[in-house]
């Protein structure tokens, strides 16, 4: 690709700030990819990619030549124009986003009037400008600033980035904006210059802050929408499936996440829409959407353990068998995964659970303790008086479910996300119970 790119630096190698170095190299730039865990530095030096995102180590590898990993952020701003800023910003006990470590990578920047900061963390509205306020306190006010928010899914990164719907770019109509959009080019259409997908969108940095946590608080209110709906269903004899599918072909509907199931978990939603919630009542906005989707979300959990009830009565010395534990499959990523909460229900009303998760199970074990973990599903469903499906990996759908049948000492197969095939269920014998959809038996 084009070799005459401009290097880049990248501030945090967690799941952003690696997809997004990784893109780049990809599309022909230099990357110094900068982050204060010299252990996590040491080890990308080796080649080891600290996350399971499918199609990133091989992309890794390719682009390597054109990857620096380093501790020493001096290395980027000497050879770097653009720094972009991929650290965490986890929720505060309030809900609110601690910043610490972009504060920290603020804090960190000396007065140059040849840089800009490119911010890829998902922050509040304002943020920008507090850090422009920020940079002018500290003498650096040549210091340029972009809001660039980030809409990757975990599970398919990679070719998010390289197959973008938009590039959203907040900033002030200077160089840095520029760049940023320059450095896209190759991804967007072809009307705005590329051969790619994206639709490039400028505005204002305020605006583009809040396009990032509008769109994840709107997507988590459809799946709590959807998740109601089943509920709904579920009292009413209709069928969620054919209700979502007669929905989503309404174009200003659309099919996509009106998926029911056990509630959206992760490291974005349930942090996004309490953020946005909290900014929104910081300003003296009482956002009472969120509220309900928060809540709802938190009930969808809960949910499995009635209909385990329904047909179990008491869970004391039940086996449950939990099959998958990450927050939604093809990662590793156990942040809000509904398992957690499911997990320590379970245990708090007496039940002994087994837990079997392709990928996830290393972080699992770390997180949910006195739980057998069982190294596959079939181990897993060993001796179960009912089964649960958590997470859709695939490998589930393709279960055997004669096998299961004997296996198990129930009958009672709850699937969590509607994944499975119901039918193969029930002809096994099986009591199939889905999201929005009664019970087959
Ligand atoms: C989400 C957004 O989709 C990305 O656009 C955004 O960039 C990212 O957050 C972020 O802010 O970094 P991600 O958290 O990777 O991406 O996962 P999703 O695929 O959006 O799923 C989130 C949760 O919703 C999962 O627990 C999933 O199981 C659940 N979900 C999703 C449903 O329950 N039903 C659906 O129909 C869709």
């Amino acid at each position: 690709m084009n070799a005459s790119r401009e290097p880049i630096g990248v501030i945090g190698t967690g799941y952003v700030g690696l997809v997004t170095a990784t893109g780049f190299a990809e599309l022909g730039s230099d990357v110094i990819c900068v982050d204060i865990d010299a252990d996590k530095i040491a080890r990308l030096k080796q080649g080891e990619i600290p996350i399971y995102e499918p199609g990133l180590a091989d992309l890794v590898a390719k682009n390597r030549e054109r990857m620096t990993f380093t501790t020493d952020l001096s290395e980027a701003l000497e050879r770097a124009r653009l720094l972009f800023v991929a650290v965490g910003t986890p929720p505060t006990y309030s809900g609110d986003a601690d910043l610490s470590a972009v504060q920290a990578v603020v804090d960190a920047m000396p007065a140059s009037d040849r840089h800009a900061l490119v911010m890829k963390s998902t922050v509040p509205v304002g943020t920008g400008a507090n850090i422009k306020r920020v940079f002018t306190e500290q003498g650096k006010d040549g210091f340029r600033y972009v809001s660039c928010p980030e809409f990757l899914k975990e599970g398919t990164a990679v070719a998010d980035f390289l197959k973008p719907d938009r590039v959203v770019i907040g900033d002030d109509g200077d160089w840095a904006g520029d760049a940023v959009a320059d450095l896209y080019r190759p991804l967007l259409t072809a009307e705005h210059g590329g051969q790619g997908s994206g639709e490039l969108v400028r505005m204002d940095i305020a605006s583009a802050e809040m396009v990032k946590l509008a769109s994840n608080a709107f997507l988590a209110t459809k799946i709590s929408f959807i998740n109601e709906i089943a509920n709904v269903c579920e009292e009413t004899g209709a069928d969620v499936l054919e209700v979502a599918k007669g929905m989503g072909l309404d174009d200003r509907i659309g099919p996509k996440f009106l998926k029911p199931g056990i509630g959206f978990g992760g490291s974005c939603f349930p942090k996004d829409v309490s953020a946005l919630k909290q900014l929104a009542g910081n300003s003296g906005y009482h956002f009472q959407l969120l509220n309900a989707v928060i809540e709802v979300n938190e009930l969808q959990k809960r949910r499995v353990i009635s209909k385990l009830q329904k047909h179990l009565g008491s869970l004391v010395g039940k086996k449950i068998a939990l099959l998958g534990l990450a927050f939604k499959p093809d990662t590793d990523d156990m942040r809000e995964a509904s398992s957690l909460v499911l997990s320590a229900r379970l245990q708090a009303d007496g039940a002994l659970i087994t837990a079997y998760d392709p990928i996830a199970e290393e972080e699992a074990r770390r997180l949910i303790k006195g739980v057998d973990f069982a190294s596959s599903a079939l181990e897993c469903v060993q001796g179960a008086d009912a089964v649960v499906l958590v997470t859709e990996w695939s490998e589930f759908g393709d279960l055997d479910w004669a096998q299961v049948a004997a296996a198990m000492a129930g009958t009672l197969v709850v699937d969590g996300r509607n994944a499975l095939d119901a039918a193969a269920v029930a002809g096994a014998g099986l009591k199939y119970e889905g999201v929005g959809r009664g019970t087959l038996a």
